[in-house]
């Protein structure tokens, strides 16, 4: 069976017009920008306004519409739509469909969800290039788009200085015989050991919002914010050290790392692990806060769009998030 190797045929992202600082949340919350640029290196975060569709689905199509650009396709020509978020639109329909529907795409094609929290868009991309390699599908649009201010507890210092609303895509395809774009290798773990500390109970078939559900504050998201930082080090370490070693490639041919954008200081533990010169790894976080399974998209996006990633360049990726999920993608650009 012939294989084909894959290519990231082009990137979008969207952000929330809405920026809130840090000396925003101070007026709401006993927290300080200090406290938080220490601890996070976060200074503002984008907040999604409904009425303006800046919901996953909405976000995923401005996003969707920009990689389409990039990558000379039109919403038709999209075989397959793979899309994670945390908390998507609703329940039914999915938001891979709301997204077909908003795109104006009429060839009936496959759109599924998937939920694993912020490595989601990670956790897809595996999925993507088997059925690209494979020949199944032609052009996959891979999405991860969040609505964290949705579940996230803005009366919570602990957690709601952490977190922002963003959309990344890209579109996977084949690469040509001339081309030497691929996929190196992936991998993907999930540790339920560490299922209690990054939680959302509520709004499940589990846990129905209820009155009593809204009294006890159970509908907002909850963490154990030291054990996640621990766990998030030693995974993305050891995911990022995996995939390049089975690549038969070395750190030092590593261009560029894109870590999932959760705390600066968890990027620069892992970084430094590999003796990363700063100016290889790819950070935003300042910017844009912890945007779940969109960090890494987004990230990427920006750095294509503003020239520092180049057509060849070989870009490793990592996550980790609530699961305790994680994965790593080495492959060049
Ligand atoms: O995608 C996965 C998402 N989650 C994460 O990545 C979270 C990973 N963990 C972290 O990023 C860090 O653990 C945090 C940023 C959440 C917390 O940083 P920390 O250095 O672990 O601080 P801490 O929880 O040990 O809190 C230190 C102090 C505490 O006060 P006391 O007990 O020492 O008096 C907290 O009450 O800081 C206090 N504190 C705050 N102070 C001002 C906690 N949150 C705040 C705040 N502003 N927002």
């Amino acid at each position: 069976m012939k294989l084909f190797n894959t290519k990231i045929l082009g990137t979008g992202s969207y952000l929330p017009e809405k920026i809130v600082t840090n000396h925003d949340l101070a007026k709401r919350i006993d927290t300080n920008d200090e406290w938080i640029v220490e601890r996070t290196g976060i200074k503002a975060r984008r907040i999604a306004d409904i009425s303006k569709d800046e919901v996953p689905s909405g976000m995923a199509k401005e996003a969707t519409l920009r990689a389409l650009e990039a990558a000379n396709l039109t919403p038709n020509d999209i075989d397959c739509i793979l899309f994670s978020s945390t908390l998507a639109d609703q329940a039914m329909p999915n938001a891979a469909s709301v997204l077909q529907f908003k795109l104006g795409i009429t060839n009936n094609c496959p759109a599924l969800d998937v939920n694993a929290a912020c490595s989601g868009w990670i956790y897809l991309i595996p999925m993507a290039n088997a059925l690209i390699q494979t020949g199944v599908y032609k052009h996959i649009l891979v999405v991860g788009s969040e609505m964290l201010s949705s579940f996230n507890n803005w009366d919570d210092r602990n957690t709601c200085i952490l977190f922002g609303d963003a959309c990344g895509v890209a579109i996977l395809g084949r690469a040509s015989e001339n081309e030497d774009a691929r996929i190196y290798s992936t991998v993907l773990s999930s540790d339920s050991s560490k299922k209690d500390h990054l939680t959302l109970w509520a709004g499940g078939s589990a846990k129905k919002i209820t009155h009593e559900v809204l009294e006890n504050n159970e509908q907002w998201m909850t963490m154990n914010g030291q054990e996640i930082f621990k766990a998030a080090v030693k995974t993305m370490a050891a995911h990022a050290e995996k995939v390049v070693k089975e690549s038969g490639l070395t750190m030092n041919d590593v261009d560029w790392f894109i870590p999932h954008q959760a705390n600066l200081r968890i990027i620069e533990a892992v970084g430094t692990r590999f003796n990363f010169p700063p100016e290889k790894v790819i950070i935003n976080v300042e910017k844009y806060a912890n945007t779940s399974s969109a960090t890494v998209p987004v990230a990427f996006d920006e750095a294509v769009r503003d020239g520092r990633i180049k057509r060849g360049d070989n870009v490793l990726f990592a996550a980790f998030g609530a699961g305790l999920t994680a994965g790593a993608i080495f492959f060049k650009y």
